[in-house]
């Protein structure tokens, strides 16, 4: 192979480490302002610093998933070019603070995210809401679907998992929108954990049943985390299923102009992120899935949880540096 056709590649284990680098450096960065109330603050350091380090890689990569359009977001938007230039076309999707509010107020489960796949790999998900669903791996393609109802859906979980309905547990945001569906779920006898933020996270918590104690993940959130949710469980197995939600024609605009026709389509996992990707999140606060920053005198410890989809290898790694 040509020297130039092999630095084309997307070669995903020799980038999975500089991956990990960008999350680390978000979440370090935002660690002072754990805990502040200043979400702005916290957010625009991580913007900042992944950033940064996005553009020390050796990669052409085109921001898909980012932090707005152009016009509202001066950086790490919509369709921003980052990298050296030099390497692969990726594409990138990224959060460099998902859970502003969880960071501010020092709530758990707050994660500095990012994943990167070849050029073409992800949907260009508008910022809008996204109808979403979400089981762990181990189940049949379908057992669970956005068309049931939240009822339905429980049933079939509890079926497929060989337990009573209550002995199932799903994941929701506590949002005056989810008050139906809540009441629905509890009807059923399952438990709710419900969270005030993060359904990045939220999702995650799924493919690691029998550490979180969560079985599903159900209700509208923004619709980039869904595609960010949709890398990671291409990396630790599960399923999750996503519908637009558009609220007026500013928000059907979004979706024309990231080339959208079928509004009402239902992407499952794989159609949202169709190639192998990896992925890469950072603790800032501690939760169920990482450990929070830890700073001691004299140093600072991450933890990031970096995963190919290729492999399906997940790793942990620690990170302790001097300050
Ligand atoms: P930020 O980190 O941008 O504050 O987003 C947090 C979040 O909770 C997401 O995880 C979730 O998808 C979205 O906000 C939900 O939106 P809303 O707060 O409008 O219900």
């Amino acid at each position: 192979m040509a020297a130039s056709e092999t630095d084309t590649i997307f070669n995903d284990r020799m980038l999975s480490l500089g991956l990990a680098r960008v999350a680390e450096q978000a979440a370090l960065a935002s660690a002072s302002l754990v805990g502040r109330g200043d979400e702005k603050a916290a957010d625009q350091a991580a913007v900042n610093a992944m950033r940064e380090q996005l553009n020390l890689l050796e990669i052409a990569g085109v921001v898909v998933i980012g932090e707005g359009e152009r016009d509202e977001a001066p950086m790490l938007y919509i369709g921003e070019e980052v990298g050296t230039g030099n390497g692969p076309a990726v594409d990138i999707a990224l959060d460099p603070l998902e859970g502003t509010t969880l960071t501010a107020k020092d709530m758990p489960n707050a994660l500095t995210v990012i994943s990167m796949g070849p050029r073409g790999s992800m949907l260009h998900a508008p910022d809008v809401y996204m109808d979403k669903l979400a089981i762990g791996p181990g189940y049949a393609d379908g057992v669970v679907t956005l068309d049931m109802s939240p009822v339905e859906r429980v049933n079939a979980l509890a079926a497929a998992k060989g337990c009573k309905p209550s002995d199932v547990t799903v994941c929701i945001l506590e949002r005056p929108r989810h008050e139906d569906m809540i009441a629905a779920v509890r009807s059923t006898g399952a438990a709710i954990r419900l969270i005030t933020d993060g359904d990045v996270a939220g999702v995650m918590h799924c493919a690691e049943s029998e550490i979180t104690g969560i079985d599903m993940y159900m209700g509208s959130g923004g619709a980039p985390e869904g595609v960010l949710a949709a890398s990671a469980l291409k990396c630790m197995g599960g399923q999750i299923f996503g519908k637009l939600l558009f609220r007026n024609d500013d928000e059907r605009g979004r979706a024309a102009k990231a080339g959208i026709t079928d509004l009402n389509r239902i992407y499952s996992r794989d159609e949202m992120v169709t190639q192998d990707v990896i992925f890469a999140a950072t603790g800032v606060t501690g939760g169920t899935l990482l450990p929070g920053i830890r700073s001691q005198p004299g140093w600072v410890e991450t933890t990031t949880l970096l995963m190919r989809s290729k492999t399906g290898s997940v790793r942990r790694m620690q990170y302790r540096t001097p300050v």
